[in-house]
């Protein structure tokens, strides 16, 4: 159908790809038909382990990705990005076809990991510490040293952007990794570990485990080996990373988790262009996004036009064939998080939210949804407070600022946060007074790789992309240097 050769299917270890110990494999699945694409090596804690030393090996004191230049390391990057934008139409195909985005979405994405591997290949030589008027007339320095040994866990909502989120920052600090994506995902990070070996990054600095989390992952998240784990999923399983990394070597820990993010409509704002920026605020990648605009707060002035205009841009939404050119939305990534979706539909039907358009499967071969849209939602209602991760919009009334910022914030996430008004004491009072890692006003979803971007509260720990990202990567080391006193 697609008409893709799958190249790669092994683990990626010391820059070879090699088999299970165990042999063992799964299946990746096309959601669009729900058939399988390839069988994919799965890993255990034996492979986990190989992995492991091979990244340590490649970190020791004498290696040579320990003893090259930082300036060496940003062109390797550079390369690697070269080679990226050399494949991008079968990269595209290849994420489309084991993810469900649009191939122009996949190309989307891969153009934003393109432009997140030249900010950091950037970044390579211009990492450095200070030096410190300590007291008592010594010379004081600091140095920002890499952590170590990394651990990445991946979701399959933007796996190729996520993988680049992760690997950037890490390899411009000049780490070692070992990445499981998702095991709905696996291709593209596959086809990315061949080319950053064609790129040159020497054997054991990147390597790839392919498997499911509660295996595969959680030999990583435990592993003693590993100086840090990065993770972006569910906030369930970051609440099980966290103990992991407690409960073995207390190792480093960033976590990127789920979202319930506001995005506020006041009354002087455009309808017609609010009702766009709030339509691709959740509809955007079928809604699994992890900062999609998921409870949409409008002024009851402008509430009813809102909800109607709303209501008819879902209508007209074409969901099908990702590889079809026409096609705005394609199948949820498998058929468990289907079923969720249509599970919170039908709560939010139970509850009393007015369902205006959609709530159901489309055919019965793939994993599409109708895109959906209920008004007359409650903040106490389950759709208006668990992540739905799905083409489902609740909109909800509201009639002042302060009201609003008090229910923004009665969540207990706060990854992002949106705003649409033309007043900017408004817009300000809201950006300063919201719990959210990143609040956009007049626009959502900008995420750009110079910008942090990470959660409040049960959102996550630490932060992705900009210079923050990469402090999450270093360590810092103080050198003191006596200096005889002069006479
Ligand atoms: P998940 O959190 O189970 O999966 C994310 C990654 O974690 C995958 O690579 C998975 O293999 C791995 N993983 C799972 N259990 C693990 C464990 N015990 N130890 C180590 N790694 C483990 O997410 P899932 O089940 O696919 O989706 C459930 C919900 O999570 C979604 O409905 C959504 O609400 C949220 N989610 C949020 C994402 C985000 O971007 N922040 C991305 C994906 C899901
Ligand atoms: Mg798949």
């Amino acid at each position: 159908m697609s008409g893709i050769n799958i190249k790669y299917t092994k683990l990626f270890i010391n820059n070879e790809f090699v088999d299970a110990i165990s042999k063992k494999t799964f299946e990746t699945i096309n959601p669009a038909t729900g058939e399988k694409i390839a069988n994919i090596a799965e890993a255990d804690k034996e492979d986990i382990d190989k992995a492991v030393a091979a990244a340590r090996k490649a970190f020791s004191r004498n290696s040579e990705w320990r003893n090259l230049d930082a300036s060496q390391r940003g062109k390797l990057l550079f390369k690697l990005t070269s080679l990226i934008e050399r494949d991008i139409d079968e990269l595209g195909r290849l994420e489309s076809l084991d993810n469900g985005k649009t191939v122009s979405d996949a190309v989307f994405d891969i153009n934003c990991a393109i432009d997140t591997f030249r900010y950091y290949a950037g970044w390579c030589d211009k990492i450095h510490g200070n030096t410190i008027p300590a007291d008592g007339g010594v010379i004081c320095m600091t140095r920002q040293e890499p952590v170590g040994v990394v651990g990445q866990l991946i979701p399959w909502n933007y796996p190729i952007l996520m993988l680049a989120w992760k690997w950037g920052p890490a390899l411009a600090a000049g780490c070692t990794l070992v990445l499981k994506p998702a095991e709905q995902t696996p291709l593209t990070a596959l086809y990315l570990a061949a080319l950053s070996k064609e790129a040159g990054f020497p054997a054991g600095v990147i390597n790839i485990v392919t498997g499911y989390g509660p295996n595969t992952g959680a030999a990583i998240a435990s592993h003693m080996q590993i100086d840090k784990v990065a993770f972006t999923g569910s906030t369930i399983v970051g609440r099980k990373i966290m103990e992991a990394a407690a409960n073995s070597n207390l190792k480093r820990v960033s976590l990127e988790l789920g979202g319930k993010s506001p995005l506020v409509i006041f009354d002087d704002a455009d309808v017609d262009e609010a009702v766009e920026i709030a339509h691709n605020a959740i509809f955007a990648n079928h809604g699994q996004n992890c900062c999609a605009g998921s409870r949409t707060f409008v002024h009851e002035k402008i509430y009813d036009e809102f909800v109607k205009k709303a209501t008819l841009k879902a209508e007209q939404k074409k969901v099908g064939d990702p590889f079809d050119s026409n096609t705005e939305q394609g199948p949820q990534i498998d058929e468990r998080m289907m079923n969720r979706v249509l599970q919170y539909i039908q709560s939010g039907k139970s509850e009393g939210a007015k369902l205006e358009t959609g709530g159901a499967r489309i055919g019965n071969k793939g994993f599409f949804v109708q895109p959906t849209v209920f008004s007359n939602v409650a903040d106490n209602m389950t759709i208006a407070k668990e992540e739905i991760f799905g083409p489902v919009q609740t909109i909800l009334k509201f009639s002042s600022l302060e009201e609003v910022i008090d229910r923004a914030n009665s969540s207990n996430y706060g990854l992002a946060a949106g705003v649409v008004t033309k007043n900017l004491n408004t817009a300000l009072t809201f950006a300063k007074s919201v719990d959210a890692g990143s609040v956009w006003v007049n626009c959502y979803d900008y995420v750009v790789p110079q910008a942090p971007f990470g959660g409040f509260k049960q959102s996550g720990k630490g932060r992705e992309l900009g210079e923050d990202s990469l402090k999450e990567y270093l360590e810092v080391k103080t050198i003191t240097i006596k200096v005889p006193k002069q006479n």
